[in-house]
């Protein structure tokens, strides 16, 4: 039997729970907490022997940072989006990646219908003018999300919460899903439409819940901002980079879209940018899944998978 301790190391800033839960396991892996190392610096501490990397979504695995890292057995990424970690890397080098998808799925859900409500409502503008000494009663019309569409561009766990949050607004739900049957939409409370065409057509609102892999790139482009219907809400919350930000800006100059909401960027932080500052969009710096409660199950989902992966057991989120 293999008397190696084995050393777990916390790349990003994670919730206290993640530390307990290996902790309190009985082989008592060695947890080193080192948030926020330089790439040369964690591929430095990676060699020194290190079997378990926890990371968020700041650190990026990259191949060669897996080369650096000759005893890494598992890679866990504390939430659902595994863009930053290079998967076929890992595959080659025989390294496991394990998520924690389920965690996080009511925060993100309602942080989608609370940038729904501050768009449709005009919220942050409203509370800005007020702030500000003005009382913009008349200026600031809004409009009412009941019997209105909204448009789910992907209906996995996420997509499938916002419905149910959606259709209890009186809202009418359609969903595309190209991984999923009509039965599994319907099933989800979105009644299934044919392709992405067809939701923008309809769509008062489209809500983006895929993740960033190679076919989603750019999925919401200057192509499909043409076929939405004018004065279309847009909300994304799933990935930077989904939605094309120069074609989502230009869409907002010419009126087509009313406002949008975003928490996600294709570069974060974005800084300042025309489509951050722009008065009809509402922009949250990727906090969606960023709640006590959603990153308190997070630590414990992803502490306990990073701990069966070490120990050769059944796998319930393995993505590599
Ligand atoms: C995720 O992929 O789970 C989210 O983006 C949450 C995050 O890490 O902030």
């Amino acid at each position: 039997m293999s008397t190696t301790r084995w050393r777990v190391l916390l790349a990003d800033r994670l919730h206290p729970r993640v530390r307990e839960v290996l902790q309190a396991a009985p082989e008592k892996p060695l947890v080193l907490d080192e948030p926020g190392l330089a790439p040369d610096a964690l591929a430095a501490r990676l060699a020194e022997g290190v079997h378990g990397l926890i990371v968020r979504s700041r650190t990026r695995v990259t191949a060669a940072l897996l080369d650096a890292a000759p005893h890494l057995r598992v890679v866990g990424r504390a939430g659902v989006g595994v863009d930053n970690i290079d998967l076929d890397a890992a595959r080659a080098r025989g390294v496991g990646v394990v998520n924690a998808p389920a965690a996080t799925t009511d925060a993100v859900a309602e942080h989608t219908l609370a940038l729904l409500f501050a768009v449709a409502r005009r919220i942050a503008e409203a509370d800005a003018g007020l702030k500000a000494g003005r009382w913009e009663k008349k200026r600031l019309m809004g409009v009412e999300l009941a019997g209105r569409t909204l448009g789910l561009v992907g209906v996995g766990r996420i997509g499938a919460a916002v419905a149910r949050r959606a259709a209890a607004l009186g809202m009418r739900v359609v969903g595309y899903d190209p991984h999923l049957p009509p039965a599994a939409l319907r099933e989800r409370g979105a009644t299934p439409v044919e392709n992405l065409e067809a939701l923008l057509a309809q769509a008062d609102v489209v809500s983006v819940h895929v993740p960033l892999t190679p076919e989603t790139r750019g999925l919401l482009g200057p192509a499909a901002f043409a076929r939405m219907k004018k004065g279309v809400i847009v909300l994304g919350t799933a990935r930077g980079g989904v939605i094309d930000e120069d074609a989502l800006l230009a869409a907002l100059e010419s009126g087509r879209v009313r406002g949008a909401g975003l928490d996600v960027f294709a570069q974060e932080p974005p800084g300042p940018t025309p489509l951050v500052t722009h008065p009809r969009v509402v922009a949250t710096p990727h906090i969606a899944a960023q709640t006590e409660e959603a990153q308190r199950r997070v630590a414990e989902d992803i502490a306990h998978e990073v701990l069966a992966a070490l120990r050769g057991q059944p796998l319930r989120w393995r993505v590599v």
